[in-house]
């Protein structure tokens, strides 16, 4: 008998600890201690024990029903606070989960997808070149020899006699030429440094190149594309004027305005009252150029353009000191 109880003890307490909910309790209980339950047929039974027994198997028969008991009542209240049901209490699991922060592209990158897109469309491809450049492919090359007072025009950074800093995305149209003959139609974007810093300028900002040639490549396919392309970067109303420049790469050389995108055409602060807004430097491939990359002047022409990207951008989305693109300043970047 007293084995009969102690495996009804340790069988009760196991099922009651892994009971999954309360309704499986109430079954265990009843097992046990309901009417017909395993342990109240022994204590019903007791009668029928031989005398010297009966004290016994009683007291051990109520020690087991009331650990029994204890057992149950706390794994009932495990149970109706704990447990899966427990996690899920005040949990609304039909609550969209929560997102993370997303970054996004600098505005810098926006302006400059946008304006390689315009011409990419246009049948450009794309050209790159080292930011560590020779003097050769920046200077030299585009017929700025070592003395010409057109180095003045940019204030460079060297690295020693012979190399520096790009200052212009143009030595990129030297280094296609050399690779590749006409005809061809490339833009080249990249970072450019200059030794100037106020609040149109930083040391580092972004250009855009462009250069195509053909046979016949003319003034007029050149006002064509640019015009085009400022059309769609801005809106097709924009006025665009061509004004006569000097570049020494270029023959005849003009700047390219604008009209002032804050005010219309009708004078503000930062069109300085003028109305318009230069925003590309442009012109026919100088001869000299040609041939210092072996192409026949008599049999070719292009045109070349350069434009900053930073200036697109400042006139594209408003801004009006040039040093906000990089002082990385999250509340002024979440605006794009
Ligand atoms: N490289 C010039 C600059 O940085 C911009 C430029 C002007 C590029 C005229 C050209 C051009 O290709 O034809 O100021």
């Amino acid at each position: 008998m007293k084995d009969r109880l102690a495996e009804i003890e340790s069988e009760a307490l196991a099922a009651i600890d892994k009971a999954p909910d309360i309704d499986a309790l109430e079954r265990i209980r009843v097992r046990i201690l309901g009417r017909k339950g395993s342990l109240t047929q022994i204590l019903k039974g007791l009668g029928k024990l031989p005398p010297d027994q009966r004290p016994e198997v009683g007291r051990t028969a109520n020690q087991i029903k009331k650990a029994v008991e204890k057992r149950l009542k706390a794994r009932k209240k495990e149970l109706k606070s704990g447990g899966y049901a427990g996690l899920l209490k005040g949990f609304d699991p039909t609550l969209p989960g929560r997102s993370r922060p997303l970054g996004h592209l600098h505005p810098i990158t926006q302006a400059m997808g946008l304006i390689c897109a315009v011409f990419e469309r246009m049948g450009f491809d794309i050209a790159r070149g080292p930011e560590i450049e020779l003097d050769f492919y920046n200077f030299e090359a585009l017929n700025i020899p070592p003395d010409h007072p057109a180095r003045d025009m940019q204030d460079t950074f060297y690295v020693d006699e012979k190399v520096l800093l790009r200052t212009h995305t143009s030595p990129i149209q030297i280094r296609t030429m050399e690779k590749t003959s006409p005809p061809l139609r490339i833009i080249a974007p990249g970072k450019v440094y200059r030794c100037d810093s106020d609040i149109t300028h930083t040391p580092m900002f972004h250009q855009v190149e462009g250069l195509m040639v053909d046979h016949d490549v003319s003034f007029a396919h050149l006002k064509g594309i640019l015009t085009a392309f400022v059309h769609q970067v801005f809106d097709p109303q924009t006025a665009v004027r061509f004004r006569p420049s000097f570049f020494p790469f270029t023959e005849p050389s003009a700047e390219v305005d604008i009209q002032c995108v804050i005010c219309r055409g009708k004078g503000c602060r930062v069109c300085s009252h003028t109305g318009w807004i230069e925003v590309l430097g442009a012109g026919l491939v100088h001869p000299e150029v040609f041939r210092h990359v072996g192409y026949d002047p008599e049999e070719f022409s292009g045109f070349a353009f350069g434009l900053g990207v930073e200036r697109i951008a400042m006139l594209k989305y408003g801004i009006d000191d040039i040093r906000l693109f990089y002082d990385n300043d999250i509340g002024f970047l979440h605006q794009f």
